[in-house]
Order: C-alpha cells, then structure tokens, then sequence
C-alpha cells in the first residue's frame, strides 16, 4: 500500500515566524517539511540555509526535513545540511559536476538522496545513479519561485519515472514540486506521484488542516 506523503514548501510560509509556522503545518497533519535552499546563482532568488534549518531543529521540529538544494555547486553544502539536521538531500544534476560523488556524499552523511529534475531535464541521467538515488523530485515549475503555474508536460514525465523506479524494484519516492494543488493533487497521485511539495497552495489558506484534509481526501478518491 503506497504511503501518501504531503511536504508543505516553508517557501511560502511567514519566515518572521518559521518555527510557529512549521509547528502549525505539522500540528495540521503534514508529513515532512520541504526545505528551498536557493543561491542567486543557479537560481534567480535567495533563501535560506544551514543555520535555519538548525534553528528549526532546534525550536523542537522532528518531522523529517527534506532539503531541496537549488544551488551550484552542492558537494560544499551537503555536509553542512546533514550537520544541521536534515533528513533527506536533493539536488539538481545540472549543478554537481560529479553527481555519483555527490549522491554518495549524501548518504555518506546519513541522508537519504534524491535527484531533481527541471521541466525541459531528461530522466535519462537516472540510468547509471537509480542504485544511489532514494528520492526522484520532478520540478513541475522552473525553481526559484513560489506560486507559478503547473506546467502540464510533467503529468507525461511523472508516469515516466514511475515506470523508471518500479523497473528498477528499488523503494524510491518520487515526489512532485510546482503548482501542486488540492484541484490536481489526485491526477498526479494517479499518475504514480506519492509526495507532494505544496507552498502556496497550503500556506497561502488560514486553515492548513482544512487543506491537507482536502489533499488527502483527493488522492485518496483518485487512487481507489
Ligand atoms: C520552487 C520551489 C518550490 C516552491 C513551490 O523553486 O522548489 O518548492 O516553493 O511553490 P508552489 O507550491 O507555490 O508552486
Ligand atoms: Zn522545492
């Protein structure tokens, strides 16, 4: 039985009250905090890094932190993040040099790892790193922002990965970041997504409980 998992994006939360906010959404029935590391480099924004992800841990979160490095290069940062208590590491082939050296320094550091891949990005690079790969993290946006639109090519590529990591037997999650919605949340869950990074679309209601229900209500009504 597939486990559903819902990933709020902090990316759109209140950063004046972070800790407050992932309590709430957590508190709201949430299962990981999905975690932007943006750089003004390999994208066009700038968040957050290390030390907030400490400070969250250390404000009392134990949910899983599931850190989406959207920056270049990744290998300095990997140990910092693990350090400071993330759960899982993901990031952009397109800005690792040497993706298998750092798929291995991710897990090396105890982390579970996971590849992104941006709209117009092939799976292809999935053939020699599935056996390294915990995580496969389909951009249905262009990183750097909350709040855009979900661009529809992806539902194609999201049955693609899942064809990918059932072929593979391996026990990979494939997660889905952009655009996701309580109106499109069953559709992508049908296609073969089982975590979903939401922002705005949680963040941006007074009742994340209500909305998390909603998502959950979706997929559930879509998968059977
Ligand atoms: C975009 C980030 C996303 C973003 C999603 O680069 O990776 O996690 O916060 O935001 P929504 O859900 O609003 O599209
Ligand atoms: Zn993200």
């Amino acid at each position: 039985m597939t486990e559903y998992l819902i990933a709020p994006s902090i990316l759109s939360a209140d950063f004046a009250k972070l800790g407050a906010e992932v309590d709430s959404v957590i508190d709201a029935g949430a299962d990981w905090v999905h975690f932007d590391v943006m750089d003004n480099h390999y994208v066009p924004n700038l968040t957050i890094g290390p030390l907030v992800c400490q400070a969250l841990r250390d404000h009392g979160v134990t949910a899983p932190i599931d850190v989406h490095l959207m920056v270049e290069p990744v290998d300095r940062l990997i140990p910092d993040f693990a350090d400071a208590g993330a759960t899982a590491i993901t990031f952009h082939p397109e800005a690792s040099r040497h993706i298998d050296r750092s798929l291995q320094l991710v897990r090396e550091h105890g982390c579970k790892a996971g590849l992104v891949f941006n709209p117009a990005t092939p799976l292809s690079v999935l053939e020699w790193a599935i056996d390294k790969v915990d995580i496969v993290l389909l951009m249905s946006v262009n990183p750097g922002f909350g709040g855009q639109s979900f661009i529809p090519h992806v539902k194609q590529k999201i049955a693609a990965a899942r064809a990918l990591i059932d072929a593979s037997g391996r026990d990979i999650r494939l997660e889905v970041d952009g655009g996701v919605k309580v109106d499109n949340i069953g559709e992508l869950a049908a296609l073969g997504a089982d975590t979903f990074v939401a922002g705005s679309a949680i963040f941006g209601e007074q009742d994340y409980r209500a909305v998390i229900g909603a998502m959950r209500a979706n997929i559930a009504a879509a998968v059977g």
